[in-house]
């Protein structure tokens, strides 16, 4: 079972607590590192709280939410361990699992509904990295 670590700043709040009820019904075990409102805040906050706690070569994966899903995905790479994607649709969802192994999501909530978003992060979860030439690719960098 894959452990999740949710974050956003306030554009990505109703979503997050969307996404929190929806994993939890799937039985995930879910950690929630904020915002707990929709005051405003500072996405990088966040984005740096939740990559610190991902660990390296772990099952952990993290879902970052802001308003479009860039700025958290903009700081987040800039952790060594992590591979964030913007995830929008559920071919990019797979694709950032399958060729690029991705262990964070970032996610828009105010350019993506909610149906999409929560399709995105089934697909992220169920879909496995394939490895091979990938895996090469991957490690370059
Ligand atoms: C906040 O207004 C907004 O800038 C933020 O949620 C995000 O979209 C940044 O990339």
């Amino acid at each position: 079972m894959k452990n999740v670590i949710l974050a956003s700043d306030h554009g990505g709040f109703k979503l997050k607590e969307i996404i929190k009820k929806f994993l939890i019904k799937k039985r995930k075990k879910v950690l929630d590192l904020g915002t707990k409102n929709a005051n405003s805040v500072d996405y990088p906050d966040f984005a740096h709280l939740l990559s610190k706690k991902i660990k390296k070569n772990s099952k952990q994966i993290g879902i970052l939410i802001c308003g479009s899903g860039i700025g958290m995905n903009m700081v987040a790479n800039r952790h060594k361990n992590i591979r964030a994607a913007l995830c929008y649709n559920v071919k990019s969802t797979k694709l950032s699992r399958q060729h690029n192994n991705a262990n964070v999501m970032t996610l828009g909530a105010r350019l993506t509904n909610k149906n999409m978003a929560l399709k995105c992060v089934s697909v992220f979860l169920k879909t496995n990295f394939e490895g091979g030439r990938h895996l090469r690719r991957v490690k370059k960098i």
